[in-house]
């Protein structure tokens, strides 16, 4: 029991390094990388409209949050540079990491539930279309965007509709009219829609959103109400939360 539910103290404290997480450049996974080349390659603008199509009228199954948890365990997660932990043990990790910082119980909630989108694999779908990070669809991929050689290989990418800097959208339209990339920050969002604050859901929404968090790329996209998100944003990575994705 211990080793599966370990004192939560343990596992924030025996963390790495800020610098060593995220670390592409020499991941420890061989697998992140054939992962992002899918993920690069497959993630179109009209697959992403599909996807939602299909999964946010959320009719797939019913299950207890506990459930969730229980079914994520079986997952290794093939986008993270970072661990072979199961996800369970990321979830605890991260929302008592971010107790730990002494943030509010809503933050930590947020912490345990954000990667309960996850659970689309269990309805079959690739992980490339379900972890990783995320980034707009429908406008120019930045190249600060990890592994964005591979997008030259997206049709998206010599489509003179989405390959401009603004694409199909307006200049600071702001991301809630954005197409981020599908997966399970998108579909966390649509399952804890009617139930948590505003402020958490932004969270779980753009939680994998790194070439913003991190890089700023999409500065152009972002609106007022963004720009107060971002500030959310910088706390928890400051709370040695780097590895929330
Ligand atoms: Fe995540
Ligand atoms: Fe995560």
């Amino acid at each position: 029991m211990l080793n599966r539910y370990p004192d939560p103290d343990s596992i924030v404290k025996e963390g790495k390094s800020t610098k060593e997480y995220r670390n592409y450049e020499t991941p420890t996974r061989d697998t992140v990388k054939e992962f992002y080349r899918l993920n690069h390659i497959n993630q179109t603008y009209d697959f992403v409209l599909e996807k939602k199509e299909d999964f946010l009228k959320l009719d797939k199954k019913e299950m207890s949050v506990w459930d969730a948890l229980e079914f994520l365990n079986q997952l290794v997660d093939d986008s993270d540079p970072d661990t072979d932990l199961d996800q369970l043990q990321h979830l605890l990790q991260t929302s008592e990491a971010i107790r730990a910082d002494g943030h509010p119980d809503w933050m930590v909630l947020t912490g345990l539930f954000h990667d309960m989108g996850k659970v689309l694999c269990l309805f079959g779908e690739p992980q490339w279309a379900t972890v990783g990070d995320t980034y707009p669809v429908g406008c120019a991929f930045s190249d600060k965007i990890v592994f964005s050689e591979f997008f030259k290989q997206n049709p998206d990418y010599s489509n003179p509709t989405y390959n401009s800097v603004y694409g199909v959208y307006e200049p600071n339209c702001g991301l809630s009219n954005v197409h981020m990339s599908w997966g399970h920050d998108e579909y966390v969002y649509y399952m804890m829609k009617n139930y948590l604050p505003e402020s958490a859901l932004y969270i779980l929404r753009y939680h994998s959103f790194y070439p913003q968090h991190r890089e700023n790329a999409y500065e152009h996209l972002m609106d007022k109400h963004d720009s107060k998100s971002k500030y959310r944003f910088s706390i928890l990575m400051k709370s040695g939360f780097t590895n929330f994705s």
